[in-house]
């Protein structure tokens, strides 16, 4: 693999500050974002003042705990622009969530904040080797999702040639690749792997491709997938994360040189964890839900918003900022059967262990005699025989309940039988009847 290191002045200088100066441009920051969200959104104002806590109480970082948490139903709450903390005219762009659950919580950004995420996506491509010049195919799907037009801006700013292709219609994905020869795809994980299978398709060996490293996010992935993914397209898997109510892609990225978890651009978003039962705010090294406070923002400024998504904080490496662990799960995704909790990406784990087996796999929920099961359909490998697909049948359901603790039933059907993602997979099919 190439290697794809930064060169001495490729950094902006805030990614290796000394901590004592990342901390205490934070601090400002956090007084800024706390008074500007008090004085501009009616929910903050009320949410504080119930809680007794006012800008003026933020005297330190740790003062932060003090203010209550806000959720996925507070945006709902205060669907659509309720929450801009501007006049509606200087929002310049918006983006909303699917919406399948419920009313779309919706996002909005001013020109400023349009900027940065530019600025802090530029940084996440770099950190995991992107350069300016290089060919940058872009995947993600374009519209309301953050991903699409996100990781655009991003690429535009650090000075790419950007492919805009957008998901989906995989052939010519594959027909892209082979004819513009880009040096980076951004997309998510699960659509990758179709498209590495669309290449074989075509008699194109993916280790052959001109691209040098692949930027994946939006949804999890293992560590596992990642020495599968780059076995097979002998370029650089790393990990990019975000959320739209944070900003979307880029709060925090993956570095190319050490592949060790993700650095939160802390300058721009502050971490917690905490305990998702108590709330209570956990030390670093901890795993929890991981909790972003926005410093920055204009026009929808977050304070502790709870991302139900399971991780845990680590000191800097590459660079002076915290680092966050590959993501586990989200609170919502985690399977409760029997009394174990299990996460899709334990499953994924396991699956990749046996070489029989492909990557493409789904939990399907369902629910007799008051009893809930699990059964893992997962596809046999290219190439493998009925014979060798039964063994590595009943090798998982072993391997699952020796590391997991759990009884599943799993399935190995053929191959390009499970449904494919042109963006987030869907890793949990619920049967049970909902309650
Ligand atoms: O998925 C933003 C994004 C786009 C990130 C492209 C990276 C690349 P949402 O649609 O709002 O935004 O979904 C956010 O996706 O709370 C996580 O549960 C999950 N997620 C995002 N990145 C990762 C990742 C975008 N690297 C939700 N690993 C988040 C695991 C991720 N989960």
């Amino acid at each position: 693999m190439h290697d794809l290191s930064p060169r001495p002045g490729d950094l902006d200088p805030v990614e290796t500050a000394p901590l004592d100066e990342l901390r205490a441009l934070q601090l400002d920051r956090l007084r800024w974002s706390v008074r500007h969200a008090y004085d501009n959104v009616a929910h903050y104002r009320r949410a504080f003042d119930e809680a007794g806590v006012g800008p003026d109480d933020i005297a330190s970082l740790a003062d932060l705990a003090r203010l209550p948490f806000t959720t996925k139903a507070t945006l709902r709450d205060n669907y659509p622009f309720k929450m801009f903390a501007v006049p509606r005219e200087d929002v310049v762009r918006v983006h909303a969530s699917s919406g399948t659950t419920g009313k779309p919580t919706v996002v909005g950004y001013t020109r400023d904040d349009l900027d940065m995420w530019a600025d802090v996506v530029a940084r996440s491509i770099r950190a995991a080797g992107g350069r300016r010049g290089m060919i940058l195919h872009n995947a993600y799907g374009y519209g309301l999702f953050t991903g699409g037009l996100g990781a655009h801006a991003g690429a535009e700013r650090l000075g790419c040639t950007v492919v805009p292709v957008s998901g989906g219609m995989t052939q010519r994905q594959a027909q892209l690749i082979r004819d513009f020869e880009p040096d980076v795809i951004m997309v998510t994980p699960s659509y990758m792997l179709s498209i590495i299978d669309e290449l074989e398709a075509q008699g194109v060996d993916p280790r052959s491709t001109s691209l040098k490293v692949g930027i994946f996010g939006a949804e999890p992935w293992t560590n596992d997938m990642r020495r599968e993914m780059e076995e097979r397209t002998d370029m650089h898997a790393v990990d990019i994360y975000g959320l739209s109510e944070v900003i979307g892609p880029g709060v925090a990225s993956e570095c190319v040189e050490t592949k060790d978890g993700l650095h939160v651009w802390e300058d721009h978003f502050y971490p917690e964890v905490i305990d998702p039962v108590t709330g209570e705010v956990l030390p670093d090294g901890e795993e929890g839900e991981l909790v972003l406070t926005t410093l920055t923002k204009q026009a929808m400024p977050v304070i502790r918003y709870r991302t139900r998504d399971l991780t845990r904080l680590l000191p800097g490496t590459a660079r002076t900022m915290r680092r966050m662990e590959k993501i586990t799960g989200r609170t919502d995704d985690m399977i409760i059967l029997r009394g174990v909790n299990l996460f899709p990406t334990q499953i994924e784990e396991v699956v990749l262990g046996l070489p029989a087996l492909s990557p493409h796999f789904q939990c399907h929920l369902d629910r007799a005699d008051n009893l809930d099961s699990l059964t893992v359909l997962v596809e046999r490998r290219e190439g493998t025989s009925a014979h060798e697909a039964a063994l590595a049948q009943d090798e998982l359901v072993r391997r699952i309940k020796e590391s997991i603790g759990v009884s599943v039933a799993v399935q190995v059907v053929d191959v390009a039988s499970i449904e494919r993602s042109v963006g987030k997979m869907r890793r949990i099919v619920d049967h049970r009847p909902t309650r």
